[in-house]
């Protein structure tokens, strides 16, 4: 049984919330699909879980885009939200809550906290001149503008050069509390590369930082006012980086965020998760998140995306590839493949069908089917067995067993010492797959799953099930070693299963349905949460484990090749007539 005692305080993860000028891509999707692939391993585990994701609109690229089409801010704030739930319902997440900046529960209680920071003096009134880039509606020092040729870091674009009266968070009192706590990873900044990057950027010293707009006539009447002060509104990052506090600042959820807090975003926007939330947490006398993940950026086919290229990877293309390759595959590609470390990752067609193929077809797909397979044409779809995991399956004879059939058939035998131990293989990825999930290295969660199926795979090389089976009426003890064989790659694959499901819910659900496994409360539905924490489940026949008697139907293929050939789906080359 794995040993590894998970983390067991409430778990609440989180997403940026997105802007609404314009609809949801890839970018918002990956961050979004890593917090899903995340809640649901650690629902899993067996941890209470609270995933928010939702939307930012307070800011004025969204009331300018609504003017432009023609919209009010509200309208058109409107019709991109449900944009995006439209596309996490399609991705499959189990967020369990989306907010929206404009709602009145985020709008009284932001206020509240900046109320508090205002009577505190953590938050004054002062002058400000400083360079502001509209794109990202941000203020950056002298010395970033400089570098950037006082041009958007992010967008290109010519910066602006603003005088306001603003009122300014003292974000200078905590620069040394800052230092200290991120240095000593009590505010955990991953992965390593940005850490070290945050401490370069805090040793250059810190200044406030400004957190309103005065109003100015011809603005659109779009944002939360200063309280105290109609002549301005809270800077919409301020406000917004608030929701992680607001959504759950209610009896019923603030257990979440007294638990375990992660937040999640790309490295653009590491800055003010890292440094400003923290330190207006701090300042508010609320806990600090345990853990910041910037990941990198997904790049199309090479280049950067942007607007003015025209080249985001879009909804309608993921929904083009989950037509096609599935859903699961879409997730599994973008999870292992994306760019979670400090290294951007490219989208690439070619990419896609050399991962699917390799990982899904021709491994974990192929290696399930393989055994429902061998099970329903040797066994009518019953498992007739069980076996001991310890020593690969009873002592070795039903592997001394398999090794004779092959002697036999006159084929060579591999290695003639070599031992299989499932019940301690499996048990081993396991607590491996939990460590890496409490790293967040959720590739390399998957990637023990993986190793489950690898080691099936060798397994079946090895001991050559389908030689054994033509030989069960003159080897004596054929049948019995048949059913060992076939039990372990069949409880080791269930094992493996439970390990890919955060990536893949809907294919691990139906390999359980088609397996009979009850692992699921409602078998129908991959989001209704599991009968036993991992640990549980995963044990080698175990109380979940597969049992004698148990109906292993074939099923339909899981993943069925891809042809590189063939054009990318949803491609403007997919349509050209030949
Ligand atoms: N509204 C702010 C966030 C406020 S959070 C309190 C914002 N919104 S955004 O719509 O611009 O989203 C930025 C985030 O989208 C990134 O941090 C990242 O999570 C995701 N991505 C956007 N483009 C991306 C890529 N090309 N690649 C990967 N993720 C990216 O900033």
């Amino acid at each position: 049984m794995p040993t590894h005692t998970p983390n067991q305080k409430p778990y609440y993860i989180t997403t940026p919330i997105y802007y609404v000028n314009d609809r949801p891509h890839i970018g918002h999707c990956y961050t979004t699909l890593i917090a899903d692939v995340a809640a649901r391993a650690q629902r899993l585990v067996g941890r209470e879980v609270f995933f928010l994701t939702g939307t930012d609109e307070h800011a004025e690229k969204v009331s300018k885009t609504a003017a432009e089409n023609g919209k009010t801010p509200y309208e058109w704030a409107t019709i991109n939200a449900e944009r995006f739930k439209e596309a996490f319902a399609f991705m499959g997440f189990t967020n369990d809550d989306f907010v929206r900046t404009t709602e009145d529960r985020h709008i009284a209680k932001a206020s509240g906290y900046i109320q508090k920071l205002l009577d505190q003096g953590d938050i004054e009134l002062g002058d400000y001149e400083g360079w502001y880039d509209p794109s990202q509606e941000e203020y950056l020092t002298e010395m970033v503008a400089k570098e950037h040729d006082y041009k958007s870091p992010v967008t290109g674009k010519a910066l602006e050069k603003r005088v306001e009266q603003n009122y300014f968070f003292r974000l200078d009192k905590y620069e040394g509390w800052l230092r200290e706590h991120i240095e000593s990873g009590a505010i955990r900044v991953l992965p390593e590369a940005r850490k070290n990057e945050v401490m370069g950027r805090l040793k250059q010293g810190l200044n406030k930082v400004p957190v309103s707009r005065k109003i100015k006539e011809g603005d659109a009447d779009w944002g939360i006012k200063m309280p105290g002060d109609d002549e301005h509104r809270i800077y919409v990052w301020i406000e917004a980086l608030c929701n992680y506090l607001t959504t759950v600042d209610t009896d019923d959820r603030r257990s979440f965020w007294e638990g375990e807090v992660v937040h999640l975003m790309a490295k653009d926007i590491l800055w003010f998760h890292a440094v400003v939330w923290p330190a207006m947490l701090h300042a508010l006398g609320e806990k600090i998140p345990e853990t910041v993940y910037a990941h990198a950026y997904w790049i199309s086919e090479g280049t950067k995306m942007s607007k003015s290229l025209g080249n985001f990877i879009e909804i309608d293309q993921l929904r083009a590839y989950s037509d096609k390759y599935s859903l699961d595959a879409v997730r599994w590609f973008l999870t292992t493949q994306g760019p979670l470390g400090a290294n951007d990752a490219d989208f690439a067609h070619s990419r896609f069908i050399e991962v699917y193929n390799a990982d899904l077809a021709n491994s974990v797909g192929n290696s399930m089917s393989r055994v429902g397979n061998m099970v329903n044409k040797y066994f009518e779809g019953k498992v007739t067995g069980t076996c001991n995991g310890e020593f690969g399956f009873e002592n070795g004879t039903s592997l001394q067993t398999a090794r004779t059939a092959l002697e036999n058939a006159g084929k060579p035998v591999d290695d003639p010492s070599r031992t299989f131990n499932f019940a301690q293989f499996t048990s081993k990825a396991v607590d491996d797959a939990i460590v890496a999930l409490e790293k967040l290295d959720l590739e390399s969660m998957l990637d023990h799953g993986r190793s489950i199926v690898r080691h099936v795979d060798e397994f079946i090389s090895y001991s050559a099930p389908f030689t054994l089976a033509k030989q069960l009426d003159t080897l004596e003890d054929g049948p019995h070693a048949l059913s060992s064989i076939l039990y372990s790659c069949a409880e080791a694959l269930r094992i493996a299963s439970l390990l890919l499901y955060p990536a893949m819910p809907g294919k691990m659900a139906q390999l359980w349905r088609d397996w009979d496994c009850s692992l699921l409360r409602d078998p129908d539905d991959a989001d209704s949460g599991f009968v036993a924490p991992l640990h549980e489940l995963a044990a080698w026949k175990g109380e979940h484990g597969v049992r004698v008697g148990q109906t292993i139907s074939k099923g339909e293929v899981m993943f069925m090749r891809a042809d590189a050939k063939e054009p990318a789906p949803g491609s403007s080359t997919a349509t050209e007539p030949a």
